[in-house]
């Protein structure tokens, strides 16, 4: 039997598509994974699959986690991380694109500007598809690393008071993550800049979904008592102009001087790149757990993979 009997079969679109045991299954599996790599153990499950990546926007980390994920377990990958080398630049529409690649692979991972892509991509896809990030929607393979990072290093995934930091409006892995967090029982502080605070329909579908408690602010003061904080960057990318970027583009940072003054325990987070909101003189702190975050990526999507196109998983 594939571990957790996931709806996971059809694809991962959204984390609000998962419940909480389904969520805990994937960590699970994840901490599996992450033991049998550390072992040296035989994962080579997905060995007759084939995985394709189709990146529309720039990737490091989600792209080539997957990567790796794939081949750790076995299996091969074909796909683009340039877009302007694919036929969509011949006006190839994004539904015929995901239809062919789909009779080519097992499994499509998307990353795409527009807002409900993998949705659609996956209206016309032959197998699972995963939101590796579309526009300012969702990433929920980065929410799940995220908790399973908060997992390993603070020992549990409930009672946390968590402090969401930066561009909360365009910041798609904010999204998922906050319906993750608030699944959990957690206390979320969002802090941004009024123009860039958490979207009202986030806000709202967390507060039809859940009865924990979501506060606002526009003070990095108010994260120095939070158990973790997830800094994110201001992005660029989806700012107007330059100008209106300019306005927002320092307007967090984190120093040592800072996490001297925080909760001695918490843990400083960010998905990545960072582009100036924590400086890397804190990289050394005990606190700084943004890299190891990072790494945990291939574990997680190792689970995530063979969750969705695996026989089994056979680890114990
Ligand atoms: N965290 C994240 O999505 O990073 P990349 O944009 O490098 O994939």
């Amino acid at each position: 039997m594939n571990p957790g009997g996931l709806p996971l079969r059809r694809g991962l679109i959204s984390i609000k598509d998962l419940t909480k045991e389904q969520i805990e299954a994937v960590l699970s599996e994840s901490a599996k994974m992450l033991n049998a790599c550390q072992c040296g153990a035989d994962v080579n499950y997905l060995d007759n699959k084939i995985m394709a990546t189709l990146f529309f926007e720039p990737s490091t980390r989600t792209r080539l986690s997957f990567e790796s994920a794939m081949q750790r377990l076995g299996g091969g990958v074909i796909g683009f991380a340039d877009p302007s080398s694919s036929s969509s630049m011949k006006g190839e529409s994004l539904a015929d694109t995901v239809r062919i690649v789909s009779s080519y692979s097992d499994i499509i991972v998307l990353r795409h500007p527009m807002e409900g892509a993998a949705s659609e991509a996956s209206a016309s896809s032959l197998v699972p598809v995963i939101n590796a990030g579309d526009g300012t929607g969702e990433h929920p393979t980065q929410a799940l690393l995220d908790l399973f990072t908060i997992k390993m290093e603070k020992g549990r995934l409930g009672k946390l008071k968590v402090a969401v930091v930066g561009d909360l409006k365009n910041g798609r892995t904010v999204h998922s993550l906050a319906y993750a967090l608030a699944l959990f029982g957690n206390q979320i502080l969002f802090i941004a800049p009024k123009k860039l605070q958490v979207p009202d329909e986030v806000l709202s579908g967390l507060s039809r979904r859940y009865s924990g408690m979501v506060e606002k602010s526009e003070s990095l003061e108010s994260a120095l008592d939070a158990d973790v904080i997830y800094m994110t960057r201001m992005q660029k990318e989806r700012f107007a102009s330059p100008d209106e970027y300019g306005l927002f583009a320092n307007y967090y940072s984190i120093n040592r001087k800072f996490l001297s003054r925080a909760n001695d325990e918490v843990i400083l987070m960010h998905p990545l790149p960072r582009v100036g909101e924590i400086s890397p003189e804190v990289d050394g702190m005990k606190n700084s757990v943004y890299f190891k975050q990072a790494a945990y990526g291939v574990p997680v999507r190792m689970a995530i993979l063979n969750m969705i196109i695996g026989q089994q998983s056979g680890i114990v």
